[in-house]
């Protein structure tokens, strides 16, 4: 045993080394090739980049890396632990993976812009487990809505700030989508395409911004639910407000409540009479139901149901008198074939060539 350990140390002593050097080189307080660096700010942007720069310096806090084409990170892209690294700007990148592990070397992050981007999947192991993520830009990055299934599935439990704004959620529900944020305080929902907000519980959210979507009104429960805490804040300029029964609920709401940060200024936009009337002018008499709209349709369902229902049951009544039904068509056939006959008779003694003949001989 011993013999052998005599001639590995020298071995050993110059892999310390080795590997010193290489902390020291890793840990750099270079430069990256046409950077900006000062102090702790590192600033890469507009150089046609297609992958973060390896030589960051390792006191690095602020990281700016924008309008590049880096279209994807993974745990390659940051493969030294940057410990001070607190602000990440990603955005204009046209991106698209976000893959996992991409920022596992990241261990202090809390700001994260990845806006203007096109991601297409964005890995929910991407950020360390225990990360410490407080904001997160992902206005104008979603490449389609597909992105949301990310969000109940990463941990995101000291996210404060999210920002969605800008991307098309038409088609997605997003209940249950934020459940898992118990620590979000301003959530932005601008032009998201959404027409209706429903069942979601943020105890915590103060900011909600909600203006320039399809919201036509909103539904009691929703309402119930943005009453639960009164210090929440609720934007809500730019929908089309639509002015009839269904909006009753939203508008007693506005009057009574001071939570809608810009009420004085939502304005109806359907009907056509009454569009730019500010909601809070709109009086209960004024808010009916009217030929064309909702309640209409229900009693069109409600008729056609009716109609369907008397036709069914002519239709047993017919089956169930077929007997009798048979038996009239039989005698209205027979009364007809002895009209017929009798007079196909008189027409036959008219038209008969011999009875003809004979009266003309009888007239010789
Ligand atoms: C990781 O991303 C870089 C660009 O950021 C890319 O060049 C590299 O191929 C990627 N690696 C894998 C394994 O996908
Ligand atoms: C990170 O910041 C702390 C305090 O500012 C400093 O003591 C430490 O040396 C920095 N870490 C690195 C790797 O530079
Ligand atoms: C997100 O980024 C956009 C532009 O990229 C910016 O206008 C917006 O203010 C940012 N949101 C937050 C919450 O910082
Ligand atoms: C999003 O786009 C990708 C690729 O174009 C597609 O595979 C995926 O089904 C889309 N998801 C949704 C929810 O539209
Ligand atoms: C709201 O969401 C919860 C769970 O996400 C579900 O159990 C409940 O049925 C939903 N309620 C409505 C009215 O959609
Ligand atoms: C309402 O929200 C504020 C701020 O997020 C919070 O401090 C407070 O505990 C909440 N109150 C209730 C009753 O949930
Ligand atoms: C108006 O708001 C108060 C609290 O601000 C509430 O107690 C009351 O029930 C509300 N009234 C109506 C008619 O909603
Ligand atoms: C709301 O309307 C008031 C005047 O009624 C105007 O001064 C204000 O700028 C408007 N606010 C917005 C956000 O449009």
């Amino acid at each position: 045993m011993r013999p052998r350990q005599e001639p590995g140390r020298p071995h050993r002593c110059v892999m310390t080394r080795l590997l010193l050097l290489l902390a020291l080189a890793l840990s750099c307080r270079c430069c990256p090739d046409n950077c900006l660096c000062s102090l702790e700010t590192v600033k890469c942007q507009n150089l046609d980049l297609n992958a973060i720069p390896h030589s960051l310096p390792a006191n690095i806090k602020s990281l700016f890396i924008t309008g590049n084409s880096i279209s994807q990170i993974n745990q390659t892209s940051f493969p030294t632990r940057l410990e001070n690294l607190t602000d990440l700007y990603l955005s204009d990148n046209e991106m698209e993976l976000v893959e996992a592990g991409a920022f596992q070397n990241l261990p202090n992050l809390e700001r994260l812009d990845l806006s203007n981007n096109r991601i297409l999947t964005f890995d929910e192991h991407a950020l360390p487990d225990d990360n410490k993520l407080k904001l997160l830009n992902l206005s104008r990055s979603f490449h389609n809505g597909s992105l949301l299934d990310f969000f109940p599935r990463a941990n995101l439990l000291q996210l404060a700030t999210l920002d969605l704004s800008n991307n098309n959620l038409e088609h997605h529900r997003l209940d249950g989508t934020f459940t898992a944020m118990s620590s979000l305080v301003t959530l932005s929902l601008r032009n998201t395409l959404l027409y209706t907000i429903e069942n979601w519980s943020l105890p915590a959210l103060r900011d909600l911004d909600l203006r320039d979507n399809n919201l036509k009104f909103l539904p009691s429960a929703t309402l119930a639910e943005f009453s639960i805490n009164r210090s929440l804040r609720i934007q809500l300029l730019g929908n089309p407000w639509r002015c009839n029964c269904i909006i009753d609920d939203l508008v007693a709401w506005l009057k009574n409540s001071t939570q809608v940060v810009d009420s004085d200024n939502l304005t109806c936009f359907d009907p056509e009479a009454m569009r730019h009337t500010p909601l809070l002018q709109v009086q209960q008499s004024q808010l009916e139901c009217s030929n064309r709209d909702g309640v209409l349709e229900t009693s069109y369902v409600f008729l056609g149901l009716v109609l369907a229902l008397i036709g069914v049951i002519f239709l047993l009544v017919l089956y169930l008198n077929r007997k009798g039904i048979k038996r009239w068509i039989y005698n209205i056939r027979d009364a007809c074939r002895d009209h017929m006959e009798g007079y196909h008779y008189r027409y036959e003694i008219n038209s008969d060539p011999r009875l003809a003949n004979l009266s003309i001989n009888s007239d010789v």
